[in-house]
């Protein structure tokens, strides 16, 4: 990797956290700050993409001020402004996207947009200094569920995605029809661990037997479902069982394609990205199958799944040392394709 001292400071905003971080050399995290919308959310269950726009403003200066402040720099200094430009909640990028977009022409420095899967997958470039492509990744977040090839730096194959819920908004719906608060995903992984996944049986959906395709939508149903009926039988309902029996389910399938896509394509480095990479039961699955296939497995730290913008800066610096630099057109897409792979 580079020894180069580029200081990139980026901006992430696609949904409920605030976060602006500082890079030296695109590894090493000089500030990270993430300013969570969570309690604000809380009350309504989800995000609430009008409220989020507007903590975003009100958050972006603080949180930009606290991160130079924090690595001990000034706006003078910085030599790239990374931005999460797509996929995410329109008005929510808007905030990052203008607000990086001024700071670099008022400073005139170098803009780079980036895809927010891109910036999930270059988390583990932050944690794993090691880690170069190519390698599969499983992408798993409240907004997404993908196994892609990493072919190259910024270069991607879709092998597989879900083709209705997220992993992620399949745990926040469960775990509200549970009750068991907001945000869903953490709140499962700690009422699972008091529960047994052996009390309720959810059917595993694995699609066409050569599908790298994922599909969550129908395991909610069934929980949806199994919860009602035990409700109107006059039945108790154990939360804990049902969120590890559900839990259990997710993971099961989330590894038994990862593990299909390992044998495709002959990769002997896997990396896990996205929030949901934070569940502590797929965490462990995860580690066992990449040891039973002999696969070096990859997993950022908890703060490193979940939105942030180091994980973002990490991918702007890639691409600025690539020459992909944006102008002032660069815009917020509410909805982004991944950058694919270019074969010369
Ligand atoms: O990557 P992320 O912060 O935002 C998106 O890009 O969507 O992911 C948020 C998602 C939410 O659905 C949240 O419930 C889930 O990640 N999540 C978890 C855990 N921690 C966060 N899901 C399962 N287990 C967890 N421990
Ligand atoms: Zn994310």
């Amino acid at each position: 990797m580079a020894d180069d001292k580029i200081l990139t400071m980026a901006f992430e905003t696609s949904c409920d956290e605030t976060s602006v971080a500082i890079l030296r050399s695109g590894r090493t995290v000089l500030s990270n700050i993430v300013s969570s919308q969570i309690d604000v959310h809380k009350v309504f269950g989800g995000v609430v993409p009008e409220i989020a726009s507007r903590h975003h403003l009100r958050n972006i200066g603080p949180v930009m001020d606290q991160a130079l402040l924090e690595a001990g720099l000034t706006l003078d200094q910085i030599d790239v402004i990374g931005v999460t430009n797509g996929p995410g909640l329109a008005g929510a990028l808007l905030i990052g996207v203008a607000t990086a977009k001024a700071i670099a022409y008022a400073k005139d420095i170098p803009l780079v947009g980036v895809h927010h899967i891109q910036s999930h997958i270059s988390a583990n470039y932050l944690e794993h200094p090691e880690l170069e492509p190519p390698f599969l990744a499983l992408v798993v977040s409240g907004g997404h569920t993908h196994l892609i090839r990493v072919e190259g730096y910024g270069q991607y194959r879709i092998l597989g995605r879900t083709r209705d819920d997220a992993a992620g908004e399949a745990f926040d719906k469960v775990a509200r029809v549970l009750e068991l608060g907001y945000p869903g995903g953490p709140a499962i992984d700690r009422a699972a661990r008091r529960g047994s996944a052996a009390a309720v049986s959810f059917k595993r959906v694995l699609l066409e037997k050569d599908s790298l395709d994922f599909s969550f939508s129908g395991l909610k149903t069934s929980v949806l479902n199994y919860v009602n009926n035990e409700k109107s039988r006059g039945n108790p309902v154990d939360s804990a069982d049902v969120a590890a029996a559900f839990q259990e389910a997710v993971v099961d399938v989330l590894v038994e394609k990862a593990t299909r896509a390992l044998e495709l394509t002959g990769d002997n480095k896997l990396a896990l990205a996205g929030g949901v990479a934070a569940n502590s039961r797929l965490r462990e699955k995860l580690t066992a199958a990449a040891g039973d296939l002999g696969v070096r497995l990859f997993i950022p730290s908890l703060a490193l799944c979940t939105d942030n913008a180091a994980m973002v800066a990490c991918a702007a610096y890639h691409k600025y040392k690539a020459g992909q630099i944006d102008d002032w057109n660069l815009d917020a897409q509410a909805d982004m394709e991944l950058p694919m792979p270019v074969y010369i």
